[in-house]
């Protein structure tokens, strides 16, 4: 399903500006340059500001890039003449250090994974006349303990195609999506404050434009828009795409807190004020919302779009838990009634959701009392043998003592960024002596790295890379774990290779191991025949209020370049019956991608895409071909005692 926008182009101008490799200055450094510059005169750093991963050795490498030894991963704005001072215009510096080094951009390149960015803004206020467009497998990620500001100017202003302060996709000149929505993966924006509220309440301006697919996340962002009559300020713009996951995100003001529609999203702890509609669902086919909080708008969740031409509904389904809503007059707005098509369009179910000074709970061609919704109700069919229509309260639902957090809500737990962690915290593989060139066998080097941060209570930073293993890595618990951008762990030979002896590539724990585990940003991957591959085996034992943890941990099988899976390996023939006996073996690239054994217990998974790839996102034509890759299986559960969270 497309909502596609149509939008004219007079012209693309997309001026580049490239600063290469200013140093970054440390405060000592700069001090003793700013010679005319008086100690008194001179800021004191705040260190209460430092974050690990600005100073941390940047030596991210992206070994099958064309140019791999000049390629910078990880770019920080300054370094590309970004002031951050609230009044010199950033707009050129930041999207140059964004673009510079020959990435994959929307404009002429639909996917690819050989060049991966992180783009780190220090504190300080950025102000930008127009759009900041978002490059494929690219993170901006702000100060966690001072969060970077990002401001449009009065006269800000995009170029035609172009939306919000923040493009994550911007629209190209036939009128289409620059990355086609549903391909738009690996990207992530985290840790800003976007304020508009200087800007005129009556112009219309949005904080990001998300249209994306799976394995991207927006986490821990404030948007802050003009609450005045009449204002057409909104803070995520979203048409279309298959998503995806956000958290940790509170919406000032505005005429749309969120206006989005895509496939489906997972959404968790935003907060509403003060805004006319806090959620325009635009349309989807499933959504949930967990722990959402709405405080004085007009309407909290608006989901009675339909299409202006045919008259359907196109929200398929909204799931609110864990919520409340208050000081709204209209709580959810609905426009199901037995009659509107298509017949499952407009499902809600609404569990554990508090209402508080609101008129009207769920509105619209009924409208239940608040008795009947009291806390749990549902509208849509049933999955029943005659798929009966529900309406009203929901009986005989109960929630899993073990899966619940002290106040009764589902457990739910961010993304740790260490922001509280000291640099020396950290023991980055690289340094440690793994190399990530896809060619090495950097198992041992990897084992000892884990091994010792795990004994010393480290955290281990993989530095981007192409990290090929050719046996099991051990990850003991205590280890903490995070990625730069997403490297790529990578099994390889025969180790992984044979179906009847299937191995893990990635073991957490064996059987008996107790205590819990950390693990963010990464993908595991596989490199040819590797049809005995577990991508990733869970064993741990980690009480409930300590579970394991995977956050932006995916697995790509095939599809991109080193996989040795792509299109010239594996095409797909559409045409030809493929029997069993004549499967092309050398394209059987995993046995399972993950499995939480018996014994392992406590293990929380959010935002974990298990991907076999349909497409080679590398591929040299341009096109997303699709290709035959061939995995045993996906997820596999045989946890006894639980809890486990998904
Ligand atoms: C130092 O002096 C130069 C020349 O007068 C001036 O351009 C620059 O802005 C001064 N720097 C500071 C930090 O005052
Ligand atoms: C400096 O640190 C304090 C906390 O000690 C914080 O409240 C403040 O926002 C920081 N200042 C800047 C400019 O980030
Ligand atoms: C919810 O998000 C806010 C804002 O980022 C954050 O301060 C808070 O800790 C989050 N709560 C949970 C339960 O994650
Ligand atoms: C409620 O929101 C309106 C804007 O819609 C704002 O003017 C008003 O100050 C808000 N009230 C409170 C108590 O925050
Ligand atoms: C909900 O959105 C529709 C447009 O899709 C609009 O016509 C309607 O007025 C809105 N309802 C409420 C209660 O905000």
């Amino acid at each position: 399903m497309l909502f596609a926008l149509a939008l004219t182009f007079a012209s693309i101008a997309f001026a580049q500006h490239w600063h290469h490799g200013r140093p970054h200055l440390n405060q000592h450094a700069h001090r003793a340059l700013m010679s005319n510059a008086t100690e008194d005169s001179f800021p004191t750093p705040n260190t209460s500001c430092d974050y690990w991963l600005e100073n941390i050795n940047h030596q991210g490498l992206s070994p099958f890039h064309g140019n791999p030894s000049s390629y910078q991963v990880f770019r920080n704005v300054k370094d590309y003449g970004a002031v951050g001072d609230g009044v010199s215009d950033d707009t050129l510096a930041i999207n140059s250090a964004i673009s510079s080094g020959d990435r994959c951009s929307p404009f002429n390149c639909e996917s690819s994974t050989t060049t991966p960015a992180v783009v780190y803004f220090p504190a300080g206020t950025y102000l930008v006349s127009s759009s900041i467009i978002v490059f494929y497998e690219t993170q901006l990620i702000g100060n966690p303990n001072c969060l970077p500001i990002l401001k449009p100017s009065l006269d800000f202003k995009s170029p035609p195609g172009r939306i919000g302060i923040i493009d994550g996709d911007s629209y190209d000149p036939s009128g289409l999506l620059g990355f086609s929505s549903t391909n738009t993966f690996y990207r992530q924006v985290r840790n800003f404050i976007i304020d508009m509220t200087s800007f005129p309440a009556s112009r219309s301006i949005r904080g990001i434009h998300w249209p994306t697919g799976q394995a991207t996340s927006l986490q821990n962002i404030v948007f802050q828009m003009s609450d005045a009559p009449g204002t057409q300020h909104e803070g995520i713009f979203m048409e279309e795409g298959s998503g995806g996951f956000m958290a940790d995100l509170v919406f000032e003001g505005g005429l749309n807190g969120a206006n989005w529609g895509n496939q489906q999203f997972t959404m968790r702890n935003l907060t509403f004020s003060n805004a006319v509609t806090a959620i325009n669902q635009i349309w989807d086919w499933g959504w949930t919302y967990k722990s959402v909080a709405i405080n004085n708008c007009s309407t909290g969740l608006n989901m009675s779009s339909a299409d202006p031409a045919t008259g359907q509904l196109t929200v398929g389904s909204v799931t609110l838990i864990d919520s409340s809503i208050e000081n709204t007059p209209i709580g959810v707005a609905t426009a199901r009634n037995v009659n509107s098509l298509p017949p499952t369009a407009g499902s809600l179910i609404i569990e554990n959701v508090d209402f508080n000074n609101v008129a009207s709970p769920v509105s619209g061609v009924s409208t239940p009392s608040i008795n009947e919704i009291s806390s749990r109700f549902g509208a849509g069919r049933a999955y029943t043998p005659d798929g009966h229509t529900i309406d009203g309260a929901l009986e005989h639902l109960i929630r899993p003592t073990s899966l619940l957090q002290s106040d009764g809500r589902f457990y739910e737990r961010s993304k740790p960024q260490y922001s509280t962690e000291p640099l020396e915290m950290f023991y980055s593989v690289r340094s440690g002596g793994a190399r990530g060139d896809g060619v090495t066998d950097d198992t041992a080097a990897l084992q000892r790295v884990i091994n010792l941060a795990a004994s010393l209570h480290k955290i281990v930073f993989f530095d981007f890379g192409i990290y090929r293993v050719t046996r099991t890595l051990y990850v003991p618990p205590g280890s903490r774990i995070v990625g730069e951008s997403y490297p790529v762990i990578l099994s390889s030979g025969r180790f992984f290779a044979n179906m009847n002896r299937p191995q893990p590539v990635i073991r957490i724990g064996i059987p008996g191991d107790k205590g819990s585990v950390e693990w963010s940003d990464m993908i595991v991957s596989t490199q040819g025949s590797q049809a005995g591959a577990i991508l990733i085996e869970i064993n741990i034992e980690s009480p409930p209020d300590s579970p394991t943890g995977l956050w932006d941990v995916h697995t790509r099988i095939g599809g991109f370049t080193g996989s040795h899976l792509q299109q010239v390996d594996c095409p797909k023939t559409p045409n030809v019956a493929t029997p069993p006996a004549a499967v092309n073996r050398r394209c059987i690239a995993a046995f399972m991608a993950m499995h939480i054994t018996k014994p392992a217990a406590g293990i929380y998974l959010e935002n974990v895409w298990l991907w076999t790839a349909d497409h080679d996102l590398d591929d040299p034509s341009g096109q997303n071909t699709q290709i035959t890759i061939y995995t045993g299986r996906g997820l596999l559960i045989e946890s006894q005692n639980g809890p486990v969270w998904l």
